[in-house]
């Protein structure tokens, strides 16, 4: 049992001061009776509560999926640049998702958005070795020999990068598709330099058996199937 303000500001937009003011106003029911107050103790998973007759169904976490425009920060706030998270719908702000990992300012693509620490801690522990696909474009082409140094893992001041596959397309050498195991800072980019080639366009295409929804337009967001939560916790 939990109470019913604290029900609606999670499971609604409304804040807990608005729910007093809902309530005061009689717009919240409880099965089918009128709430009296906003403390009044609800059960989540059984109640019917609604406001103003739309019927709130509980939930604590949020599950996106966004399609990342360039020229946005993978992160809740800052200063100077917008964020990923002034792209969100306000159906799901009162949730406070953050991205799960990070995608440059200038990539495009897959980005998770939770508010689930777990999730995010699931997605990002190495252990699970989740592949992450990029498409890429480069500044000159990608050669069979970039193949095997892909594969042959390589190292960074930082980190050793695990054995990563390089699929060069046949019709356009300078396109290509790279999957990293880890997703450490700039390192797409910075494997492709150690090759000799500069990325110049950057998409997430996957997160492990995830694709990106290809309907989703630059700046889209839509919450994840149960399917898709599965498949990824499933790996
Ligand atoms: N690798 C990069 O270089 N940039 C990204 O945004 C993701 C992976």
């Amino acid at each position: 049992m939990i109470r019913l303000d604290k029900f609606l500001s999670e499971a609604s937009p409304y804040s807990r001061r608005d729910v007093r003011g809902l309530v005061k106003r009689g717009a919240v029911s409880v099965n089918g009776v009128s709430a009296k107050a906003p403390d009044m103790k609800v059960n989540e998973n059984q109640d019917v509560i609604c406001v103003n007759g739309e019927h709130i169904i509980y939930r604590k976490f949020i599950y996106l999926m966004m399609n990342k425009p360039q020229g946005y920060l993978s992160a809740t706030e800052d200063d100077r640049d917008p964020v990923v998270i002034d792209l969100l719908p306000e159906e799901y702000r009162h949730f406070s998702p953050f991205p799960v990992g990070r995608l440059d300012k200038d990539t495009e693509g897959l980005l998770l958005l939770t508010n689930d620490g777990q999730f995010d801690h699931e997605l990002m522990s190495p252990r699970k070795n989740l592949f992450k696909r990029y498409y890429a474009e480069l500044d000159k082409p990608a050669v069979e020999e970039d193949i095997t140094s892909f594969a042959s893992g390589m190292e960074f001041k930082e980190f050793t990068a695990k054995p990563a596959r390089l699929e060069i397309d046949p019709d356009d050498p300078r396109k290509v598709f790279v999957e990293i195991a880890e997703g450490k800072y700039h390192q797409v980019k910075r494997m492709c330099e150690r090759v000799g080639k500069t990325v110049i366009f950057l998409k997430r295409v996957a997160i492990g058996p995830l694709q990106l929804d290809g309907t989703l337009a630059a700046g889209q967001v839509r919450e994840l199937t149960q399917e898709e939560y599965a498949l990824l916790m499933s790996k």
